[in-house]
């Protein structure tokens, strides 16, 4: 069976986050089950630079706003439909914003653009290529789902990464989008007066996902979604929760090249030496004390403000910090400043760098997400795989991908990590002083890492359940 992908990321090209992750991962995990994926992307330079073996693949005169080429060709051993349309996407830098670090003023035409191309590519433009069905992924690519609807094409899956980002426009973008007027309607794109990108996705895609089983529900309710959840609740039938694998090729700790020891559950001694490459490169007094680790875009939805307000607490811990992110200036001053206050125990890298988060993964000894909310979350994945604790928010996937370490759990030899809820300073403290006196005991502790590094965080099952939805979309 033939799937188009249709996203505005895809690893190891173009990521800010974890769609990234996903719509690169998941490909190969589909092949097992008899499904080609195609990934349709926005050609953006990196996107255009890693293209090998490209041939032309259709010619547009006229995709909003200029001449496009859509070539076809590999990358990194994923099969791309790269949309060539200079005026949309060479442009440097993040995909989403300019220098300025605001929204590039045209984003409603190059994501109009990527979902038309992507209609249109599923739909057969090109006589040798026809998708069964269309998987678009977030707000960017959640217009095709609109067009197959209304002007004809395959079945359509809509995921959600995450409902805060909508694609919201002013009603005068509609006119730009080639869609007949009725499509400007409540089961369409309209959106109180506005035009909604998402909300257009999930009022006309023939299936919906998210990420979750938790955030599946979530999202239905006026606390997460986001103004999107009385539709979502309406269509729930369609919708359901399928939980993030990871790329367990990129995210190995026994073949990882980016870490100085490899190591796996067997011979976790090992990971001492990136726990000393750690402190070195975050600058922390060395030691065999507690070290918690932080990845993360250092944004409200990550609970970021209320973790740098409780930093002083942490040390008062006995624990040390390593934390890299990037995100709002207010965070970012305010962990900087922590580290400022506290030489040798809080080490902050302000960036955005892949080595280094894998470093974290296999050198620290938990994995910190306090989320507000999360749709899924790859960080404690990769924390399970890495015999790296996570301690996170019971919130949507890290609800469903960690096991809290209470006393039942931790009897019957289940627990994999660390809960607290809801998120405020109270209790991510008090997280923070479980894991403390949970790491004073060097054997519970390891239970807990070997536990998480048995548990299978793969695609395996997801995939399956993906290739499931699509079968029977198919058939219906
Ligand atoms: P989200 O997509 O909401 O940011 P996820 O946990 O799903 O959250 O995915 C985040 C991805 O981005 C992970 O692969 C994580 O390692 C990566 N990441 C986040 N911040 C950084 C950073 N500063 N440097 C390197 N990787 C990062
Ligand atoms: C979004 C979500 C995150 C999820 C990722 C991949 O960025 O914030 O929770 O893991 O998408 O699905």
């Amino acid at each position: 069976m033939k799937v188009l992908s249709a996203a505005s990321e895809l690893f190891p090209m173009v990521k800010t986050g974890g769609l990234a992750d996903v719509t690169g991962a998941l490909p190969a995990a589909l092949a097992g089950q008899g499904i080609a994926v195609t990934n349709i992307v926005p050609g953006y330079p990196a996107v255009m630079a890693a293209l090998e073996k490209a041939s032309p693949f259709h010619a547009y005169k006229d995709l909003f706003g200029g001449a496009a080429q859509l070539t076809r060709g590999t990358a990194h051993g994923l099969d791309v439909i790269a949309i060539d349309a200079p005026h949309l996407f060479d442009r440097p830098g993040n995909p989403y914003l300019g220098k300025d670090g605001k929204d590039w003023p045209d984003n409603a035409q190059r994501f109009a653009a990527l979902a038309k191309a992507a209609a249109d590519v599923a739909g057969g433009i090109n006589k040798a290529y026809r998708a069964e069905v269309l998987h678009c992924h977030d707000w960017q690519a959640a217009l095709g789902p609109v067009y197959t609807h209304f002007l004809g094409g395959p079945k359509s899956v809509m995921t959600v990464h995450n409902i805060a980002f909508q694609g919201q426009f002013p009603a005068s973008v509609f006119s730009l989008l080639g869609l007949p007027q009725q499509a400007f309607a409540i089961d369409g794109v309209e959106y109180y007066g506005n035009v909604g990108y998402l909300k257009g996705g999930l009022a006309t895609a023939d299936a919906i996902t998210t990420v979750s089983p938790t955030y599946a529900q979530e999202i239905c309710t006026p606390e997460y979604g986001m103004g999107l959840d009385g539709l979502l609740h309406a269509r729930r039938h369609v919708l359901r929760g399928i939980v993030n694998g990871i790329d367990t090729a990129v995210w190995d700790p026994a073949a990882d090249g980016r870490i100085p020891a490899t190591y796996s559950a067997k011979t976790l001694r090992k990971r001492v030496a990136n726990k000393r490459a750690l402190e070195a490169r975050f600058k922390l007094e060395p030691g065999d004390g507690l070290i918690h680790g932080v990845v993360s875009r250092l944004t409200w939805q990550k609970g970021m403000d209320i973790f740098a307000a409780s930093l002083d607490q942490l040390v008062a811990t006995g624990a040390r910090l390593a934390l890299l992110g990037t995100g709002e200036t207010a965070v970012e001053n305010a962990v900087f400043e922590a580290s400022m206050r506290h030489p040798g125990r809080i080490g902050v890298i302000i960036g955005y760098d892949e080595d280094i988060s894998h470093l974290i993964q296999a050198g620290a000894d938990t994995i910190l997400v306090p989320s507000r909310f999360e749709p899924c979350g790859l960080t404690q994945l990769y924390g399970l795989r890495y015999g790296c604790v996570p301690v996170v928010a019971r919130t949507g996937g890290l609800n469903d991908t960690v096991i809290d370490a209470n006393d039942a759990a931790l009897q019957a030899g289940v627990a994999t990590g660390f809960q607290f809820a809801p998120v405020d300073a109270a209790t991510l403290e008090h997280a923070l002083g479980r894991a403390a006196e949970c790491y004073s005991n060097a054997k519970l502790w390891q239970g807990l890492q070997k536990r998480g590094m048995d548990q299978d965080v793969s695609w395996a099952r997801s995939a399956a359940a993906y290739a499931q939805l699509y079968r029977a979309l198919v058939k219906a």
